[in-house]
């Protein structure tokens, strides 16, 4: 028999969709496929479900509150239990943009909520309660924005590159060629300036337009790659580079372009190598995140690797903008390491992110485990 749901919304939200469908072979799974937080509660509000984003945004665990009221994991929620209460009884749904919800853990968020009470076969009731986390939006706001001028600087300055590559090839040669005639040895020492400084030239914007090309996806074990490039940067340090390895050892491989993230860790660990000081540690952490949002896709699981050093940090005069192309704090460098490793990331569907926390420097960089959903 088909089930008859009644909803008092005149349009429906994700949550609510997917509810309507076949809420009761399998609600859990049903709602698991949103990466919003979202609660179902019954007409007793008691809780019958919650997925895993809810979960993760209310630190809390379905095992230990199903059934529960939202008070025995929300203290002082006892005017949004009201409010639920008076959208069931009245069979009004609502949103709320600035709703304050303490946790349990002492912590307050604030969300915005989306409210939707239904009713089945004319009997049982249920509210279903979407919760966005106003900060996370903002975040995602704020990555967008600085994501789309990073782009535009990127590809401003592949555009100067190749300008640049082509009179560079013409300029070295002519330099040759005149130095063959030069008949006086000590001027010589000019035509090398030339040569040696087009080459540098050459190797910088070889550098810039070194990430264009699209990623040859295979599997690949992470922590194989990590370690490659910690041999390499091994020899580069001599002593100073001690690793501290915390590897989550259920990691399941990744499909993505070896290559690619080679470079990525390299240039990641070699910054944090030139910014600790002799005594100085890094940290690499691996563990598995579930339902996790990267760039805006939603994935239900991903790799998360945390590169730390507890050296100084990044200056706070280029902290900001330090993913953008030429950005630099040291006076040999040229600024293109972070923002070759994002753009590397962003093809292969990752991201990175940097933040100060516990005086250390925290670089994270998330990659999809499988594609979306799958
Ligand atoms: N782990 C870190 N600790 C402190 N500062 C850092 C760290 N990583 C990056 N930085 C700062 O960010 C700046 C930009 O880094 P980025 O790798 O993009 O360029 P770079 O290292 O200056 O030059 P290169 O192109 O050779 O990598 C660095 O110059 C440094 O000031
Ligand atoms: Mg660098």
């Amino acid at each position: 028999m088909q089930t008859q749901i009644t909803s008092s919304s005149s349009h429906q939200t994700s949550a609510e969709l997917l509810f309507m469908n076949d809420v009761f072979k399998s609600p859990d799974s049903l709602i698991e496929n949103i990466s919003t937080a979202v609660m179902i509660f019954d007409d007793q509000m008691g809780l019958v479900s919650i997925n895993a984003a809810g979960e993760n945004l209310l630190s809390v665990s379905i095992n230990k509150i199903q059934g529960q009221s939202p008070l025995a994991f929300l203290p002082d929620s006892q005017q949004f239990l009201d409010d639920l209460q008076r959208s069931l009884d009245e069979m009004h749904p609502y949103t709320d943009w600035g709703v304050e919800l303490y946790l349990n853990s002492k912590k307050s968020i604030t969300v915005g909520c989306i409210v939707t009470p239904v009713e089945i076969d004319d009997k049982k009731k249920y509210v279903i309660v979407e919760l966005i986390d106003a900060n996370s939006f903002t975040r995602v706001m704020r990555e967008e924005t600085s994501s789309i001028i990073q782009d535009a600087a990127r590809k401003s300055l592949k555009g100067i590159a190749h300008e640049i590559k082509n009179p560079l090839g013409g300029l070295r040669g002519a330099a040759q060629l005149l130095e063959k005639e030069l008949q006086d040895k000590n001027l010589k020492e000019y035509t090398q300036i030339i040569i040696s400084e087009a080459d540098r030239l050459r190797n910088l914007v070889d550098r810039m337009l070194a990430h264009e090309s699209r990623p040859h996806k295979s599997n690949i074990n992470l922590h194989e790659v990590i370690e490659y490039v910690i041999d390499i940067l091994q020899v580069e340090a001599d002593e100073k580079l001690k690793i501290n390895r915390d590897y989550d050892p259920s990691l399941p491989g990744l499909k993505s372009d070896k290559d690619q993230l080679i470079q990525v860790f390299m240039n990641v660990i070699r910054n944090a190598l030139q910014a600790i000081a002799s005594n100085g540690q890094i940290w690499v952490q691996t563990r598995i995140r579930r339902s996790c949002t990267i760039r805006q896709n939603f994935y239900k699981l991903a790799a998360e690797i945390k590169i730390m050093d507890d050296g100084p940090g990044i200056p706070e005069d280029i902290e900001r903008e330090v993913f953008y192309p030429l950005i630099t704090g040291r006076p040999e460098g040229t600024g293109l390491g972070l923002s070759i490793a994002q753009s590397l990331l962003q093809l292969n569907d990752g991201s990175i992110s940097y933040e100060r926390a516990s005086d250390r420097t925290i670089f994270t960089i998330l990659l999809p485990l499988g594609v979306n959903n799958e």
